[in-house]
């Protein structure tokens, strides 16, 4: 997979979207997705409207992660008086959010699931090492009994992402049970991703052409952590 194969920029039509690994999902490139996303990228938009229209675009990727989790058959009785086949959720979930940006896709977690219990994670770049180092984490004691929404709303490298994996893994998170969602992703982070873990799923609300030399998604919105909690 190259950058100019993923290259999104012309907004394409679902049917003209370049082939993605099979465990990434772009959300439909709606009109409302695309309006919301073009004023979150404009360095003009105010605070408050960088946080009101991400929060929408959060709410459509939490729905779509939610679609992965299995459900079993229900049968409820209807005020009409008949029965309706319809599911139930099956399973529990918890979200991870990758510290600090990830917290802000908490709320539109919670939305949905009222009472979902959240883990943190927070990884920095080593300075010595310049790779990305676990600085700290929380996660639920049962964590490795729960279907994981990992939260960061930015794919730039992969790097931090790819070791929030390592230490889901590590505390027993089958990687089938670990659905990453972010609002924007770079070619490179998806490629990164999706060849260390193929079997982790990714959502994504956009694919954007690639990368800064300083590792910024392009064209991108910038620092997404300092314009939605203020720098
Ligand atoms: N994180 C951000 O906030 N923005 C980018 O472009 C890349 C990583």
């Amino acid at each position: 997979m190259t950058p100019s194969a993923l290259s999104a920029s012309q907004h394409p039509s679902s049917s003209s979207l370049p082939r993605l690994p099979p465990n990434v999902i772009r959300l439909p490139a709606t009109s409302q997705l695309e309006a919301c996303l073009t004023i979150i990228r404009d360095k003009q938009t105010s605070r408050s409207d960088f946080i009101f229209y991400s929060d929408r675009i959060i709410r459509l990727l939490v729905e779509e992660g939610l679609n992965h989790l299995p459900v079993v058959g229900k049968q409820v009785q209807c005020p009409t008086g008949l029965p309706y086949n319809g599911v139930e959720f099956q399973g529990r979930i918890c979200g991870v959010s990758i510290l600090r940006a990830g917290e802000a896709m908490e709320a539109g977690l919670r939305e949905c699931c009222r009472s979902v219990r959240i883990g943190k994670i927070l990884i920095q770049r080593d300075e010595e090492t310049a790779k990305p180092k676990l600085f700290y984490s929380k996660l639920p004691r049962d964590i490795a009994d729960r279907w994981v929404l990992l939260l960061d709303p930015m794919l730039a490298t992969g790097g931090s992402v790819i070791k929030a994996i390592e230490v889901l893994v590590d505390h027993g998170v089958p990687l089938e049970r670990i659905i990453f969602v972010n609002l924007v992703a770079s070619p490179e982070g998806i490629e990164n991703v999706t060849k260390r873990f193929p079997a982790v799923r990714l959502i994504c609300g956009w694919i954007d052409d690639g990368l800064t030399e300083q590792n910024l998604i392009w064209p991108g919105l910038g620092d997404f952590g300092d314009r939605y909690f203020g720098a």
